[in-house]
């Protein structure tokens, strides 16, 4: 099988006008490659999260809704509006937490908005070019995230992460795992752990793949185990991503990370969050604000076994997402730099860099 990361997790096929992604429901097993053209086959794939992570979705997203904004065919300024809203609404009740959905298909909107009166045909010559650079610079961001964060580690140190906040949940490099493809590439060698991240094992299926893939010595464990590896004197530092960073620094991310924050904490171990400034959510105060999906229970009790594991008629709660408390944040590794507490001001600072702030 070809390495896995010198594939595009996220693409756009300008000759067949489709969204081009890894399906990630099929990895480790299976490359297999979905060309999507309709709106229905891109709202799905992201709820099954045959695309996901918070970069990844918002990179879809903007693609997603630029192949739509191809298809409305008015001439007529406000009534391709409000089909272009129509389309933007359906992609953004794909998923509920990840901000980064959000904030690519509002930064889309605004090109529709600014270009008041002029032709549809130029409107969405502009879209395009909009997509194609929220992919672009995804890549810088994430690359720039990979240099800051290496220099808060160094050779040899064991790194324990959460879900997959890699290449494949951005379009390379990733967040919290970015500064490991860019210590590897600069020769370093980690000990990398991968929490298996129940229920969906984006870290045993994914992150294990992708680190494996990318030649680091990766170990899988439990979600269980976290707190044995820690104490066993293993790692050095936790990095995980984010999908949605409150202003005062509690950051929501795949269900687990809150633990895994209490746990360093007790462990003194520095725990890292890796986001782009895309991800930063001004408007949510604190992590209380931020809506938390709940996915199906069969995820929980049925799949991957060969049979049901609980017993027909128990309750189940599957959250798909939690905070860590922004007191055991050690540091938030952006594109713009490292922001460290107290976090209201430092988040601030990086999110006046954004081009939208700047524009
Ligand atoms: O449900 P998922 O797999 O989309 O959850 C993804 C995560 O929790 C990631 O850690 C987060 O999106 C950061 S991705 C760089």
């Amino acid at each position: 099988m070809e390495n896995i990361l010198h594939y595009d997790t996220v693409a756009l096929d300008d000759e067949k006008n489709a969204l081009v992604i890894v399906d990630q429901t099929r990895l480790p097993g299976e490359v297999a490659l979905l060309s999507l053209t309709r709106q229905e086959e891109i709202r799905r794939a992201i709820y099954l999260l045959q695309v996901r992570g918070a970069p990844a979705i918002g990179v879809a997203a903007a693609i997603g809704v630029y192949l739509a904004a191809r298809e409305i065919r008015t001439e007529e300024y406000g009534a391709f509006c409000r089909e272009f809203k129509t389309a933007k609404d359906y992609l953004a009740s794909a998923r509920p937490t990840a901000v980064n959905l959000f904030w690519a298909l509002d930064r889309m909107e605004r090109v529709v908005l600014a270009h008041r009166g002029e032709p549809a045909a130029r409107i969405k010559a502009l879209l395009h070019d909009e997509a194609v650079a929220i992919r672009d610079e995804d890549v810088c961001a994430c690359r720039a995230i990979g240099e800051h964060g290496l220099s808060l580690i160094k050779d040899g140190d064991g790194i324990l992460t959460h879900c997959n906040a890699g290449q494949l949940a951005a379009v390379k490099y990733g967040t919290a795992l970015a500064p490991i493809h860019v210590g590897l590439e600069k020769g370093y060698r980690f000990r990398v752990f991968t929490d298996e991240t129940r229920p969906l094992l984006q870290g045993a299926r994914l992150s294990a793949f992708e680190m494996h893939s990318a030649g680091a010595d990766t170990t899988v464990i439990c979600d269980s185990m976290a707190s044995q590896v820690m104490k066993n004197g293993w790692i050095q530092a936790v990095f995980v991503g984010c999908d949605r960073l409150a202003a005062n620094g509690d950051a929501c991310n795949k269900i687990g990370t809150s633990g895994l924050a209490i746990l360093a904490q007790y462990y003194g171990i520095p725990f890292y969050v890796c986001a782009p400034t895309s991800t930063l959510d001004l408007r949510a105060a604190t992590g209380s604000d931020i809506p938390i999906e709940e996915r199906p229970p069969e995820e929980v009790t049925e799949l991957w076994y060969e049979k049901r594991m609980a017993p027909a008629g128990v309750n189940v709660y599957n959250p798909a997402f939690d905070f860590a408390d922004h007191a055991l944040v050690t540091a938030v590794v952006t594109e713009h730099g490292i922001a460290r507490p107290p976090y209201p001001e430092s988040l601030r600072a990086m999110a006046g860099r954004r081009p939208e702030f700047t524009a």
